[in-house]
Parts: C-alpha cells; sequence; structure tokens
C-alpha cells in the first residue's frame, strides 16, 4: 500500500491531469456518439489534422485533449495562462496588484478565441485551417482544466502575499506526514487519475482504450445528463466562477479542517472530481454542439445570398 503511494506520487508530479483531460474529452465523445454524431464527426476530423505535428501522443479526440500540456514541453509558452482563470479568494481583503486582480489572458479568454476562430463565417466548415485545428484541441483541454476548482482561482493573505498560484504553495499532509502540493493533488483526482504509474499512459494501447471507455460510460450512468440541466451549459464565465465556489466550499475548507490526510478526504475528493468529469464533458460536448450549430447557419445565411 505505502509503495503504490510512493508510485502514485512521483506519477503525479510528471503527469498532471493527463487521464482528467482525456476523461472529460472521451465524455464529450460519448455523448455527442449518442446524440450529435455529425458535430463528434467534425471535432475529430479537425482533431486528425494535427496528427503528423505531434510527438504522436495525441492522435485521438481523447488523447488531443492532452495536447496543450504537451507543448509547454517544447517551450511553448505563450498559452501557460490559457490553462486557468484566477478570480482571488481574499478573506482578509489584502490589497493585491491590479494586473494580478485584472487578468483578461485566462481560460475564458481561450475558450472565447476558440470559438471566434471555429465559428468564422469567412471560412466554410470543410475548409480545414492550422487555427481551427490547433483552437479545436485547446478547447478539449481547458474545458477539461476549469473544472478541477484549483484552475479557478487563487487563495490570498499574509501567509501568501503573493497568492498561493490555486493551490501550488499549499500541501496536503499524508498519512505519514509526508507533503503533497494541493494542486497536484487535485489535478491527479486525489490518486483517483493516478493510482500507479503505468495508469492510461499515451499513446494509449487497444485495451487501455477500452478501459477509458468503459470508465467513462460507468461515469456517465452514474451522473446522468438529466440530473444536471439546470446549469449553465453556455457560459465559460459562469463555469469558472462555479470551480471558484467549489473551491471556496469544498476544496480549501477540506484542508483547513483536518489540513492532513485521511481516507474520508480523499474518498470524497474523488468523487467531487468524477462527478466534475460528467459535467465538463457534457459541457464541452454542448460546448462543440453550438459552435457546429452556428457553423451551420452561418453556411447557411451565405447560400442564401448566393
Ligand atoms: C511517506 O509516504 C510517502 C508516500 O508513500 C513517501 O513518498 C514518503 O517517502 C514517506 N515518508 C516517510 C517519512 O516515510
Ligand atoms: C492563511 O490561510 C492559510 C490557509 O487557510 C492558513 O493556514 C494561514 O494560517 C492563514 N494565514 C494567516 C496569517 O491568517
Ligand atoms: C494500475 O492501476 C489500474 C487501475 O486500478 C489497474 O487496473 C492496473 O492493473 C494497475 N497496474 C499496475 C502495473 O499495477
Amino acid at each position: 500500500m505505502k509503495a503504490l503511494l510512493l508510485l502514485a506520487i512521483s506519477y503525479v508530479v510528471q503527469c498532471w491531469w493527463d487521464v482528467g483531460h482525456m476523461m472529460t474529452a472521451q465524455i464529450a465523445k460519448n455523448y455527442l456518439k449518442d446524440n450529435r454524431p455529425d458535430t463528434l464527426a467534425w471535432a475529430d476530423s479537425l482533431v486528425q489534422d494535427l496528427n503528423s505535428l505531434t510527438d504522436g501522443k495525441s492522435n485521438t479526440f481523447a488523447e488531443a485533449a492532452v495536447w496543450m500540456d504537451d507543448i509547454k514541453e517544447t517551450g511553448t509558452s505563450f498559452m501557460n495562462d490559457w490553462h486557468y482563470t484566477d478570480r482571488p479568494i481574499n478573506p482578509d481583503g489584502l490589497l493585491i496588484k491590479i494586473e494580478d486582480q485584472n487578468r483578461n489572458i485566462n481560460s475564458i479568454y481561450a475558450i472565447n478565441q476558440a470559438v471566434s476562430v471555429l465559428t468564422n463565417s469567412k471560412t466554410a466548415r470543410n475548409r480545414h485551417t492550422v487555427f481551427k485545428a490547433q483552437m479545436l484541441r485547446v478547447l478539449l483541454h481547458v474545458i477539461g482544466d476549469l473544472h478541477q476548482p484549483l484552475h479557478d482561482t487563487t487563495f490570498w493573505n499574509s501567509s501568501y502575499p503573493n497568492g498561493d498560484q490555486g493551490g501550488n504553495f499549499m500541501k496536503v499532509q499524508l498519512e505519514n506526514g509526508t507533503l503533497v502540493n494541493l494542486h497536484s493533488f487535485w489535478d491527479a483526482g486525489a490518486f483517483a487519475f493516478s493510482p500507479n504509474n503505468s495508469f492510461l499512459v499515451r499513446p494509449l494501447s487497444q485495451s487501455d482504450q477500452e478501459y477509458l471507455n468503459k470508465w467513462s460510460l460507468d461515469v456517465i450512468k452514474k451522473y446522468q445528463f438529466t440530473k444536471y440541466i439546470n446549469l449553465d451549459m453556455t457560459n465559460p464565465s459562469v463555469w469558472t466562477y462555479v470551480g471558484y465556489r467549489q473551491a471556496i466550499q469544498f476544496v480549501y475548507p477540506m484542508i483547513a479542517g483536518s489540513n492532513n490526510y485521511n481516507k474520508d478526504y480523499v474518498k470524497q475528493a474523488q468523487e467531487f472530481c468524477e462527478e466534475n468529469l460528467a459535467i465538463g464533458g457534457y459541457r464541452l460536448a454542448q460546448k462543440l454542439i453550438d459552435i457546429y450549430d452556428q457553423i451551420l447557419s452561418n453556411e447557411a445565411k451565405l447560400s442564401l445570398v448566393d
């Protein structure tokens, strides 16, 4: 048991949230397959466009959701701020630097840019461009990220005068006293997404793809779409706000309450993450449907003009 945990932790450090991203995309894929296969076919063909330009680890719809992390390793840093929106939690009302408060380049911006490129009425549905292919992958990734609450906030008080960078400066204490980065702990779904070193490593083998698919179907069954019809399914600002509230109401209080590892914390965190994967997958699917419908409507208008 100890050895397993050790592996889990070193894996967390190497590989943030890969499984969370793949699950979000796989849930969206399975939802689209049943409800809007036309949208899935369009989105999947854009994924394929970039395959010859990647390292071969993001060739499927699910794997492509990790591409935005892959490119960091090749020195592409200009999109680093697209992975989060750090709405401050600032209980003591510290004076926060303006540039930290008013960040315009964030996950909301990323999603809006992606929508803008993908729905551009000057390029027809079947005309693929490099930027469409990239921005589709941005959507697959960022909508996953913002369902991890620590991608939606940064905590400030006098112990963290420069903010905690979404939990990166805070620690969870494990059973034996070891401290783990709080952000990583949540990125790894409280270890649900990284039980061991060889779990769902990309490129996924056939059996890994089957495992991912089955797991996503289980999650869809457990957290059915109809449960969430009252949630906002269109507005990324609202989504990040909900994540921010989740951080305040759930993520940080768990730490403050015990500040140490216990099985309840892990179990609750895992269930919480799994439900957020389901919601993230449904929102990703809905965003793709909205984009595709917009493209069809642009085309209808154009053909009227013709
Ligand atoms: C505590 O457990 C973790 C995870 O198993 C391990 O990485 C760490 O080395 C252990 N620390 C001590 C002091 O035993
Ligand atoms: C800042 O917040 C952290 C996390 O809740 C807490 O542990 C720490 O005591 C707080 N610092 C001050 C000065 O209140
Ligand atoms: C890793 O964890 C998964 C899921 O619990 C399990 O199916 C697999 O057998 C494990 N692999 C190893 C090498 O322990």
